[in-house]
């Protein structure tokens, strides 16, 4: 029930907190819906009150890991690929989460930003329900491994500002995730889940416009503050401690996502020197 308070900005938080995947999965999508048959729109004022999400809502399982604990993921024996799905369930799950918080938190904006992200989130939640039925095909449900809070750290760290936001989670992160499918279908297609391959290739279809909706409001935020967008994108890696992409990068999906051809090369050159360090 949509109570009559509730503008754009508070159900996008709603969704946000909601810490059951089914409910949250449910509640991006309808608001995409409410949104594309005009049934809510940009507030003039929001009464929304605007706050620091240090975690937004999520199950109690998975257990949240340092990344660097989390064992390979392998799909060869039957744990190591239900791990391997649900790695990739929790990348979804938190997807939806980061599409929202963006409609949450950034205030003032064109529709066309507000549906644009409304549309990711509801495209995540689609993505998390496939994968955890591919999961749940294995006997396994969301929760049931460890997993990071890599992806949500980015959300915290770059709440102030929607173009710092826009350079590292659809243009960092989420751009990681075109290069990272080509390998992890070769992997699946050596053990025959053609299941997950076509799964996959939905997701990397939609990723594509994911990237190319951030790409597109880097831009136009750059372009608002007469910034060089491909020398801030490079300040801001460094800047945000961004990881770096490994190669192989998937050059035709980030050219299809906005990546110029310099900027690639410029990415598989690999991190400046100096940064490497930090690099995990
Ligand atoms: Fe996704
Ligand atoms: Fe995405």
């Amino acid at each position: 029930m949509i109570e009559a308070h509730d503008d754009l900005h508070a159900r996008a938080w709603r969704a946000l907190m909601s810490g059951e995947p089914d409910v949250k999965s449910a509640q991006a999508s309808q608001l995409y819906d409410d949104w594309q048959a005009g049934r809510i729109g940009v507030p003039a004022a929001s009464r929304c009150p605007l706050q620091a999400v240090e975690d937004a809502g999520r199950p109690l399982r998975p257990e949240l890991i340092a990344h660097t604990a989390l064992p390979r993921r392998r799909p060869g024996a039957p744990e190591g690929h239900a791990a391997l799905l649900h790695a990739i369930a929790h990348i979804e799950f938190n997807a939806i989460n980061l599409a929202l918080d963006g409609v949450y938190r950034f205030r003032g904006l064109p529709a066309e930003f507000y549906g644009g992200w409304l549309q990711v989130a509801a495209e995540e939640a689609y993505h998390f329900g496939l994968v955890s039925a591919r999961l749940g095909a294995q006997g396994f449900g969301y929760g049931d491994f460890p997993a990071h809070r890599g992806l949500w750290d980015m959300a915290v760290k770059t709440a102030h500002d929607p173009l710092a936001r826009m350079a590292l989670v659809p243009r960092v992160l989420e751009a990681r995730g075109l290069d990272a499918t080509p390998p992890i279908v070769a992997s699946l297609r050596r053990v025959g889940d053609a299941e997950t391959i076509a799964v996959l290739d939905i997701i990397l279809n939609d990723e594509i416009g994911h990237v190319a909706l951030g790409d597109c409001w880097f831009r136009h935020f750059c372009a608002e503050r007469g910034l060089e967008p491909e020398a801030t994108y490079l300040a801001l890696m460094a800047e945000f401690d961004a990881p770096w992409p490994p190669r192989p990068l998937n050059v035709e999906a980030r050219r299809k996502a906005g990546f110029s051809a310099g900027e690639i090369a410029r990415l598989e050159r690999g991190r400046p020197r100096r940064e490497n360090q930090s690099e995990p």
